[in-house]
């Protein structure tokens, strides 16, 4: 999946920079250039160098349900909620 648009960075690229010694965002955007471009792949970058569960990147509190990531390559995304009639 990619997570940085901008750099066309996968959560892969960003594992694998992650187990092989980056332990900061500052790290990341080094090796990678994540984050620095629009910025929006920020918060979800940083809390899988965190080591949280990475959730929708908005400001959903860290409650967020809609994206969990299990494992780098295990990605699963919530269908949609049904709209009220
Ligand atoms: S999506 Fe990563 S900087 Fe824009």
């Amino acid at each position: 999946m990619i997570v940085c648009v901008c750099k066309s960075v996968s959560d892969r690229q960003i594992k694998a920079c992650i187990d092989a010694g980056a332990t900061s965002m500052e790290d990341l955007q080094i090796d990678l250039g994540v984050a620095l471009c629009c910025g929006k792949c920020g918060p979800y970058v940083q809390e899988m160098v965190s080591g949280a569960s990475p959730c929708c990147g908005r400001s959903c509190g860290g409650g967020c349900q809609s994206i969990r990531v299990t494992a780098a390559s295990d990605v699963v995304v919530a269908p949609p909620l049904a709209l009220a009639a």
